[in-house]
């Protein structure tokens, strides 16, 4: 297995995941940001890791702009967000709205849970999160960290168990 790890990270969490799942797979891994897409040639599994922001994945037009080559090789997203891994209809609204059909149907999905940390967060953000949670009836907690390194193994043992058969 020859794997890549890119990822967007405003606040750390998605980051912090995207290493220890390099570390895991003994994969490279880069920000998206700085990754060019004639790059991809070089892996066949390729992991693109985003957090979730107003119900938008950010940096996922990294994957959708380069399906062409993307859907020749085994794709994973993974996505972070303080929407909890077991909030199904949530998440497939977020897949609704984020993904295209040609990565609906080529992409594997897994959702970890980040952290919020109201006093972190820039102007923008915290005026966004108030509105948000205006709009709620059941309010946000802003202070809040669910990351964690075990609930990368489903990820991890997909990686792996895919790349045992091949
Ligand atoms: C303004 C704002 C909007 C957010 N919207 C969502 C959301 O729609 N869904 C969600 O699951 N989490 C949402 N979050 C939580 C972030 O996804 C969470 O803080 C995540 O850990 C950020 O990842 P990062 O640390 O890699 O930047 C929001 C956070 C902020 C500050």
């Amino acid at each position: 297995m020859n794997a890549v790890v890119l990822y967007m990270s405003k606040y750390g969490s998605t980051k912090q995941y995207a290493e220890w799942i390099a570390e895991e797979l003994g994969a490279d891994i880069f920000s998206a940001d700085s990754f060019p897409p004639e790059n991809f040639a070089s892996y066949d599994t390729i992991i693109f890791g985003g957090p979730v922001f107003g119900g938008v994945i950010m940096g996922i037009a990294k994957i959708s702009e380069n399906m062409h080559i993307l859907r020749e090789k085994r794709l994973i997203v993974f996505t972070v967000g303080i929407t909890s891994p077991d909030a199904d209809k949530i998440l497939a609204d977020l897949l609704e709205k984020n993904f295209s059909d040609s990565m609906m149907k080529h992409a594997e999905m897994f959702h970890f849970q980040g952290a919020l940390e109201y006093k972190k967060l820039t102007m923008g953000h915290k005026v966004l999160l108030k509105m948000i949670n205006s709009s709620m009836k059941n309010k946000l907690d802003l202070h809040q960290n669910h990351v964690s390194r075990d609930t990368i193994m489903p990820l991890i043992e997909s990686v792996r168990g895919k790349t045992a058969e091949e």
